[in-house]
């Protein structure tokens, strides 16, 4: 093992966690950058008759998608923004992994995220949950061990995101309107580097 290694197993045991708990049987979810399905496959070992709408705009990923018996999955090859911006189905449950860092704008992370909310909320049914799950490191850990972590990231698994591009806890939840705040929880995900992972549940609340 190397001085950085990233512990990926643990992020998705704890979300599977939230899945288990907070997602109910025939819901319809919205899982925002699928990538290859691992999602799915979690949905599908504890809840029987969901229908998942998995979105992303890597028609490579969307083509690993598998599928399972007791789910429904329909692909979207699509931006996020836009399938949320024209969707017309209300969502039970949306579920966001390792996948706000992606989509996120640096220079401005609270303006950003007061309209992933909203957008969110203008999908969703009253009292759906949203499932996020993401890494970043806390401000304590100095940007050269972050530098020399990204280094680390790109030689094993071909990327690496900026510092800046991972949304804060705090700003989740400081930012957060349209939605209640349920649970939180968090973990280290690497050795050698305090590098975190996170999952929030919040339920929408009634439209204004
Ligand atoms: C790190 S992977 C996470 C995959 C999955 N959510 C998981 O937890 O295993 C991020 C995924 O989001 C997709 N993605 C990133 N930005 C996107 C966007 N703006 N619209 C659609 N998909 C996007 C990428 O193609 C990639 O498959």
């Amino acid at each position: 093992m190397g001085r950085f290694d990233s512990f990926y197993a643990a992020p998705y045991a704890l979300l599977e966690k939230a899945i288990k708990k907070h997602i109910k049987n025939k819901w319809i979810i919205l899982d925002m950058g699928c990538g290859d399905g691992v999602i799915e496959e979690l949905i599908s070992k504890h809840h029987q008759g969901c229908v998942i709408h998995c979105v992303d705009f890597s028609a490579e990923e969307l083509a690993k998608l598998k599928e399972y018996p007791e789910t429904e999955i329909v692909k979207h090859h699509s931006d996020i923004h836009e399938f949320l911006k024209t969707n017309q189905i209300k969502f039970n449950a949306i579920v966001v992994n390792t996948v706000l860092h992606e989509i996120n704008t640096p220079s401005d992370q609270s303006n950003y995220m007061r309209t992933f909310y909203d957008l969110c909320h203008q999908n969703m049914l009253e009292g759906g949950k949203l499932i996020i799950g993401d890494h970043y490191f806390p401000p304590e850990v100095p940007d050269d061990l972050v530098k020399e972590f990204r280094k680390f990231q790109l030689a094993s698994i071909g990327h690496a995101d900026l510092r800046e591009k991972f949304v804060n806890p705090e700003i989740i939840l400081t930012q957060v309107r349209g939605f209640r705040f349920m649970h939180q929880k968090e973990i280290v995900s690497g050795k050698g580097i305090d590098r975190r992972y996170y999952v929030f549940v919040l339920e929408r609340e009634k439209s204004q």
